[in-house]
């Protein structure tokens, strides 16, 4: 089967290099179009310059360059005006920094600023005189610098020669997503750099960042500062597989606000927008710990969660009471003004509802409210939630559950269950993002063999890319509601940060081809032919990647 797929990969390459291409190019995601434009080389020097057509640029041309002397030791120069007052076609300084053969060779980057699709771009090498970059955008030409780097070798110690090639591009979906649990395992703010730069060298463009669990609640709070100093640390920690054994020692670990700053900086210079989630009102035993008295069972003891899963066995979930709703008032406040981006993510999955059933003053409140039942509290801590959110001039995210109940059209569903609750969504006029665990949990095992991140799974890296993101049987006019897809990384089996990087690829790289490029370039057997360069990327990065895909025994296991 192996040596099947590789005969198979190698013939899509020869019948691809038999087309307008002179050979096959490995750029993920597919662009799409990329057409030769002549038999010229440009290679690039190590007096090649940078330019830039306005000081907004700055960021695209300092992360190519940062690129070239990390990885590939080639240390470019950036040339960036110090205002940026001209900007259109036609307009001086765009002309000035054009191409002009006999010039020295330099890599331009120009924002068009044209209205057309967010994200788009143009890039043209030409021979003798170098590369242009011109983006719908300030993100089309990051984009744009993007393909540029996928074009370039996996090894320092050459100077890139690329081949005289046009690609016009531009992506399918708006939202393009990753999301890491950083409460059952911390990770420190430097990894979160490098996954927030993982994700801009995939072309995704949103990090869904989840905070708060049961295990711990991970964000500085100045209204509540006992939810760090407190719900950030668990008393031990469960090794191994579930019951695995138990280990006495406390784990802990937070964001402050100036590490939140940093990260949103970080991010904003790679067009990736942070959406924080803060998972009310299941999934609180961190919050319940700290304040006993917000629960259903104030008299009961309470801790941080030191294991996995849906708590119907512990109290985790809000009680609907006066105290409530003001700290929750607060905190999303806080949210919403530490976090600049336009959406916050409200969890709103998994609601241990047993909790409200059995609280004679929590039904009490159904009664005096008009709750008809426990769905309709959930619904009613979502739109209390909402309400803060909006007045803050954003809007809501939440996972699919938040559908039980009725929420209002303005907000946003992320469909981690099956599609079904995804197409419901849609059908009720949500915009929604399809992240279903069968297809798109990279904490699942790759192959079923694999062992290294947890029992669940396996879900393939072929899987990952044939996962369908508009479902079948919508209109036209639902099929605009479909924002796009996102990865999920829940950490239960993953406390290190190797093991991140060994769940999410090469999945990750699927996801991106499967969210970026259009459906009639998406080409599996050309993909699996592309994976094997992005295998020597990610050792590029220094990056830790499963081999599933590639070890005969696992593959043949899995038919
Ligand atoms: C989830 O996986 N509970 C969103």
């Amino acid at each position: 089967m192996y040596l099947k797929k590789i005969m198979a990969a190698t013939l899509a390459a020869t019948a691809l290099a038999g087309q307008a291409q002179e050979k096959p190019f490995n750029i993920i995601p597919e662009p799409v179009e990329i057409t030769v434009t002549g038999q010229g080389e440009f290679q690039i020097q190590r007096n090649t310059m940078i330019r830039v057509s306005e000081p907004a640029l700055a960021s695209s041309a300092m992360y190519l360059a940062d690129y070239m002397d990390r990885y590939l030791g080639i240390p470019l120069q950036t040339e960036i005006p110090k205002t940026g007052k001209s900007r259109r076609k036609g307009n001086p300084a765009v002309e000035a920094i054009t191409l002009k053969p006999g010039e020295p060779a330099c890599i331009v980057l120009i924002n068009r600023k044209n209205g057309e699709v967010s994200g788009g771009y143009q890039l043209e090498i030409i021979p003798a005189e170098g590369i242009r970059i011109e983006g719908n955008d300030e993100a089309g030409v990051f984009y744009g610098v993007q393909t540029l780097i996928q074009l370039l070798p996996t090894r320092a110690g050459v100077l890139p020669i690329l081949p005289a090639v046009k690609v016009n591009d531009y992506p399918r979906f708006a939202y393009r997503g990753m999301h890491l649990d950083v409460v059952r395992h911390f990770f420190p703010v430097s990894f979160i750099k490098k996954y927030i730069d993982y994700l801009a060298l995939h072309k995704l463009n949103y990090f869904h960042w989840h905070l708060t669990d049961d295990q711990a609640w991970r964000v500085e709070m100045k209204c509540h500062p006992e939810l760090t100093e407190k719900g950030s640390v668990r008393e031990g920690e469960i090794l191994g597989l579930y019951p695995g054994k138990y280990q006495p020692l406390p784990y802990g670990g937070y964001y402050t606000h100036e590490d939140v700053r940093e990260i949103v900086r970080y991010a904003a210079e790679r067009h990736i927008t942070v959406i924080p989630e803060i998972d009310i009102p299941g999934h609180c035993m961190a919050v319940l710990a700290t304040y006993p008295q917000f629960s259903t069972t104030p008299d009961e003891p309470k801790k941080a969660a030191l294991t996995w899963g849906i708590f119907n066995k512990f109290s985790n979930v809000l009680a609907p009471k006066p105290e409530v709703f003001d700290f929750l008032k607060d905190v999303f406040s806080e949210l919403c003004d530490l976090f600049p981006g336009q959406y916050i993510h409200v969890g709103g999955d998994e609601c241990a509802k047993r909790w409200w059933q059995e609280s004679e003053e929590t039904q009490q409140f159904m009664r005096e409210h008009e709750l008809k039942d426990e769905k309709a509290l959930q619904s009613y801590f979502i739109h209390y939630v909402q309400e803060v959110v909006n007045a803050k001039g954003k809007t809501l995210i939440g996972w699919d559950e938040i559908l039980e109940g009725g929420i209002s059209e303005d907000c946003i569903v992320m469909n981690w269950r099956r599609p079904e609750f995804g197409k419901k969504a849609v059908r009720t006029n949500h915009r929604t993002i399809f992240t279903c665990s069968a297809w798109s949990y990279f904490n699942l095992k790759e192959s079923r063999i694999q062992s290294e991140i947890g029992p669940r799974g396996p879900l393939s890296l072929e899987k990952v890319y044939e996962f369908q993101i508009v479902p079948d049987s919508l209109t036209t006019e639902q099929q605009e509601l479909v924002w796009g897809a996102q990865g999920c990384l829940w950490t239960e089996y993953i406390p290190t940060t190797w093991k991140a990087e060994f769940a999410i690829f090469p999945r990750m790289s699927a996801l991106a081809e499967n969210v970026w490029s259009p459906l009639e370039k998406k080409d599996w057997i050309n993909f699996t032919r592309k994976v094997e360069m992005q295998f020597e990327r990610y050792e590029l990065w220094g990056a830790r990647y499963s081999e599933a895909f590639f070890r005969t025994q696992d593959i043949e296991r899995k038919r």
